[in-house]
């Protein structure tokens, strides 16, 4: 192939993509905070089947048991899970505004497509579908008010992760992952992706790394050779789950863990990450004030 034809086809492709970007971004909707919510977390993953959802549950709870006023977005579109784990199924009920109201349990406001789609029907939705529908669940319906929105998502950094960011400003991501290389890869890049986007990676919920015997105590490790290694490419971990069953039976059960055995260690290790996150976003909130003070007398 000549140079010259080489360097039009490159000119061609960059303006495609350039008219491609223009034309996607003229559909996007500004991102703006959602009124009355004044922070979102959203816990994410590059692999499925790490714990996300049962992160996000388990930490919604333990939020709302500190007295935050917290809401529950399930942003796995194509398999909702949070409807199971908080046992909500009702379809939820549209006020004056048109806007959806989250049912609650637990104490926490929970909102899933897996409420509104009937439960047998294939969805089959592209990227422009994706983001629609992670728009109504963000915007068209009334979170307010709320101290903490957690969003639950879907494996990679899709349609789904790249919708959120665009269509809100992200306080933070809770990152959740297993200690197998393959997952703390994956989890690697979603978290370059979201340094990317600017958005604060608050930390690692490292999911079942040991299992703790019921009868002796005795403590099981399960991946002795991926200590220091995989830990360095990674964000600090907040708590380190263990692989247990009584997590494993709340997760079918509709009542998470926290809630079933309230005392138990893997209710304190979830308070332990409540406290924390509530007290970083305590602080934030106090230098914003300051910030603010600060602007309003200069
Ligand atoms: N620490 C744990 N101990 C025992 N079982 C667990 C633990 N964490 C998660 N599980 C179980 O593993 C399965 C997958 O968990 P979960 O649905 O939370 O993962 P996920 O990352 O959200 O998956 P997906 O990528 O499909 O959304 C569930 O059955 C859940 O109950
Ligand atoms: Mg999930």
């Amino acid at each position: 192939m000549t140079l010259m034809l080489r360097l039009c086809r490159r000119s061609y492709a960059t303006k495609l993509k350039d008219h491609q970007v223009t034309m996607m971004a003229r559909g996007l909707p500004k991102r703006e905070p959602l009124p009355g919510v004044q922070n979102i977390i959203v816990v994410a993953s590059g692999k499925g089947g790490v714990g996300k959802s049962t992160v996000a549950a388990n930490f919604a709870c333990s939020l709302a048991k500190l007295g935050v006023r917290v809401g529950l977005l399930d942003g796995d579109i194509f398999g909702p899970s949070i409807p199971l784990l908080m046992n909500v199924h009702s379809e939820p009920r549209i006020n004056e505004k048109n806007l959806m109201l989250p049912p609650q349990n637990y104490n926490v406001k929970c909102l899933s497509m897996g409420m509104i789609t009937p439960p047998d029907g294939a969805i089959i939705w592209r990227g422009p579908l994706v983001m629609s529908a992670v728009q109504r669940l963000l915007k068209g319906a009334e979170w307010s008010p709320l101290d903490v929105l957690v969003i639950d998502t879907p494996p990679g950094t899709g349609d789904v992760h790249l919708s959120l960011t665009q269509l809100a400003p992200i306080t933070g991501v809770i990152l959740v992952s297993t200690p197998h290389k393959a997952a703390v890869d994956v989890t690697v890049r979603g978290a370059e992706m979201y340094q990317k986007l600017k958005v604060p990676i608050l930390g690692l919920v490292e999911n079942m790394r040991y299992s703790i015997c019921d009868n002796c105590n005795h403590r099981i490790e399960f991946f002795k050779k991926q200590t220091e290694a995989p830990h360095k490419r990674l964000p600090k971990t907040l708590i380190s789950l263990p692989l247990d069953s009584h997590i494993a039976d709340c997760g079918e059960t509709g009542v998470p863990v926290v809630i079933k055995n309230p005392d138990s260690e893997h209710a304190k290790l979830f308070s332990q990450l409540a406290r924390h996150i509530w007290s970083i976003l305590e602080e934030n909130q106090k230098t914003n004030e300051t910030k603010n003070e600060t602007k309003s007398n200069t």
